[in-house]
């Protein structure tokens, strides 16, 4: 058992978690800085992510605070990027995943040209990178739409926004391409469907229509994007790589009733619709279908079907936290997970935020991805979240952590050995941040603590968990010590 020379390992962040500053260098506001933390409410109830109304928006944008937007504050990775990526480094890292926060380079999303102090940021970060010896995989598009589109014309719903974002992505590519090799267009681009403010930009309330339509309609509008960005690299990078990123959420009958089985082969088709557009090149006659029949038609123009057909992606990347289970039974007792509700799995533990452990979900995704679409895999996001307490010595003893992490190793380990492409694997997240659900930093995922709890108290001093030296150790056997 063992993986090839040359795998990736090392951690994966997103720009909305993790930045802060998000008055400084020029950048504008995204939807993520109005997400509002809410301490009194049970975290539990979050399995959808934040809705927003216009007032909503209105009411925080008015609120200069950070205390109740902690996405505003991140972990201030703004200014303490350096520290973090020694620590990183240290660790062993040869790949980051990071993402580009488009309102730092087009504050409005609509400026004809980019802002130099964004531009500036992000060269100088991926210049420290390489200098430390870390290949960057970089998502252009995690979570942050910039709040003045949503607000204009619900963002992605609209199709201007194609262009608009095909700009940015000029950008990126001109400004930063000699320094990356792989990139990723839309993160997690499936869950518009399940947060369509966060992910797309909708306001729900300035909808009209059938508001499952235009979820699909923003998404359609995102494949489009993406072949479009995969267009532009193969004209000007032409050696470099971009890949999807979807939320696996492999599915489960609850029981080998009929009609749990078919109810999962329902969730799955969705599920696959957008892997199936982005690396197969074609919607599926029958997701399409099943799509018409709830009402849903999705908006092609004129040279759509020929984009998507031409420019599919070289590598398929998803996240993996847990599997989900389907029963038709409206009784059966149901679990939050990632962004979801799920049927609970009794042969499950479940974290404190109710998401199920499944290492061996993790060996059926990667199984199940490959064998569907025979492209290079590479997991971009896995982990635990959970309190962690630090000891009067000032030590974290995280052996949860360890444990999960090399459960799911063990699992991924074998999907590699029954043949799976697997690029690499970052971690979600190498270092405690902003949860993008729930908006709080002790739902901790870090290998990494970092000193600030829910309301923004503490001095943000980074501190080596126990998992630190553990996953220095497996990165440096590439795997095989566990
Ligand atoms: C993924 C997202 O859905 O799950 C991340 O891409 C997110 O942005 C991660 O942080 C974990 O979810 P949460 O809600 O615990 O932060």
């Amino acid at each position: 058992m063992a993986l090839p020379d040359g795998f990736m390992w090392g951690g994966a962040i997103a720009a909305n978690q993790a930045e802060g500053a998000w008055k400084e260098g020029g950048r504008g506001p995204a939807v993520t800085d109005v997400n509002r933390y809410r301490p009194e409410a049970d975290p539990k109830l979050y399995a959808i992510h934040h809705q927003n109304t216009v007032a909503s928006i209105t009411e925080a944008m008015n609120d200069d605070d950070e205390v109740y937007y902690p996405k505003r504050r991140g972990i201030d990775f703004y200014h303490r990027y350096p520290e973090d990526l020694a620590l990183f480094a240290e660790m062993g890292f040869t790949v980051l995943r990071v993402s580009i926060a488009w309102t730092r380079l087009y504050p409005t999303g609509e400026e004809l040209e980019p802002n130099e102090e964004g531009v500036a940021f992000y060269l100088a970060f991926f210049e420290e990178m390489r200098r430390l010896g870390i290949e960057p995989l970089v998502t252009l598009s995690h979570y942050d739409p910039p709040l003045a589109l949503a607000l204009k014309n619900n963002c992605w719903l609209d199709r201007s926004t194609i262009g608009l974002f095909e700009r940015f992505v000029k950008t990126c590519y001109e400004r930063f391409g000699h320094l990356i090799t792989y990139w990723l267009s839309f993160n997690e681009i499936d869950g518009i469907i399940r947060h369509p403010f966060t992910s797309g930009g909708l306001i729900e309330e300035t909808v009209e229509g059938n508001f499952e339509e235009a979820c699909y309609t923003a998404l359609h509008h995102q494949f489009v994007a993406s072949a479009s960005a995969t267009r532009m690299l193969r004209e000007m990078w032409p050696d470099s790589k971009l890949g999807c990123m979807l939320t696996m959420l492999t599915t489960y009958p609850n029981t080998c009733h009929p009609d749990d089985v078919v109810a999962t082969q329902e969730k799955e088709r969705l599920l696959y619709l957008c892997t199936d557009v982005q690396a197969g090149g074609a919607y599926p006659r029958l997701a399409l279908n099943l799509l018409e029949r709830r009402g849903v038609t999705i908006p092609f123009a004129e040279g759509d079907a020929e984009l998507l057909a031409e420019y599919p992606v070289d590598f398929i990347s998803f996240s993996y936290y847990m599997s989900m289970t389907e029963s038709v039974r409206p009784d059966a007792e149901r679990t939050p997970g990632n962004t979801i509700l799920g049927v609970k799995n009794p042969f499950l533990e479940s974290s404190e935020w109710g998401w199920q452990i499944d290492p061996i979900g993790l060996r059926v995704s990667l199984i199940d991805l490959y064998d569907r679409y025979g492209k290079p895999l590479f997991i971009v996001e896995n982990g635990l979240g959970m309190r962690d307490e630090v000891t009067d010595d000032g030590r974290i003893v995280d052996p949860y952590r360890i444990d999960y992490f090399r459960a799911h190793f063990e699992e991924m380990i074998t999907a590699v050995d029954e043949g799976v492409e697997l690029l690499g694997y970052t971690s979600w997240s190498p270092i405690d941040f902003i949860s993008a659900s729930t908006s709080q930093i002790t739902k901790r995922y870090g290998f990494i603590h970092v000193d600030m709890d829910d309301l923004g108290r503490g001095t943000m001093d980074r501190r080596r968990k126990d998992s630190f030296f553990w996953y220095q150790k497996v990165i440096a056997s590439n795997g095989a010590d566990l």
